[in-house]
């Protein structure tokens, strides 16, 4: 045992000499070829570093010998945008009254029961301050701020609840999502939102905002 010991440490001993002298190719200390208690053959020294494999693994080659292709299943699952014009929504529906239910249980301890923000995590306030936007203290909210509803549905189903993003159905969060515009009053209270809606509903601030100029940008 204690021939093994100083045999390792010799070794151990040797790796940094050996990196002292440029050596580019380096190894694991080699061990003894039998084990001295055992007599049973030792493996054959690892390769610690792929430096001087290059031409192997080489990006130049278009591989890295990591990763696979996506299933299409992984990229349905996270390709959930949804654009102004509701293209990308899911199948769906729900009610300002079902959101009402869905907003008290998952939202109301964080943006409060009149949906005017909370000290929960400085969670924002989300409707009123119409027109204060260009005042002295202006208040930026879902109603005086956002230009399409669409996204509202679409920042609501990638990351609300704060606590547990992803963790309401495509309906609730169309009823909540109703819920809201509601009670900001950009939709009548009582109405029920689904994919087909979004265009028709008009934003208060959807004329605030101007295009992009830069020609890479449309
Ligand atoms: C645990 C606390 C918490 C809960 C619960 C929660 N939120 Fe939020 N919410 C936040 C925080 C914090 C932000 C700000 C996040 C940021 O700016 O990155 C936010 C931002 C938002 C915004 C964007 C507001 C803006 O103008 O930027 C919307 C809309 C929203 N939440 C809706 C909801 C809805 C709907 C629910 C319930 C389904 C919900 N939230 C539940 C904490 C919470």
């Amino acid at each position: 045992m204690r021939e093994l010991a100083a045999a390792g440490l010799a070794a151990a001993l040797a790796v940094p000499a050996a990196a002292q002298d440029g050596e580019s190719d380096r190894r694991a200390a080699d061990l003894p070829v039998r084990l001295p208690e055992t007599g049973e053959r030792s493996p054959a020294a690892v390769p610690r570093s792929s430096a001087g494999r290059g031409a192997e693994i080489a990006p130049q080659a278009g591989r890295y010998g990591l990763g696979r292709a996506a299933e299409p299943a992984e990229i349905a699952a996270l390709d959930i945008d949804v654009m102004p014009d509701g293209a990308g929504a899911p199948e769906g529906r729900g009610s300002y009254d079902e959101g009402q239910a869905v907003y008290a249980a998952r939202c109301a301890t964080c943006h409060g029961a009149d949906l005017q923000g909370g000290a929960n995590f400085g969670a924002p306030r989300l409707i009123g301050g119409r027109g204060t936007l260009d005042g002295e203290t202006p208040v930026r909210t879902v109603e005086s701020y956002w230009p399409h509803a669409s996204t509202l549905f679409d920042y609501i189903h990638r990351a609300m609840p704060f606590s547990a993003p992803g963790s309401l159905t495509d309906d609730e969060v169309y009823a909540v999502t109703a819920y809201i515009l509601g009670r900001a009053g950009i939709v009548a209270e009582g109405a029920t939102l689904s994919a087909d809606r979004f265009e028709a509903i008009e934003m208060p601030n959807e004329d605030g905002f101007t295009g992009d100029p830069r020609p890479d940008a449309e």
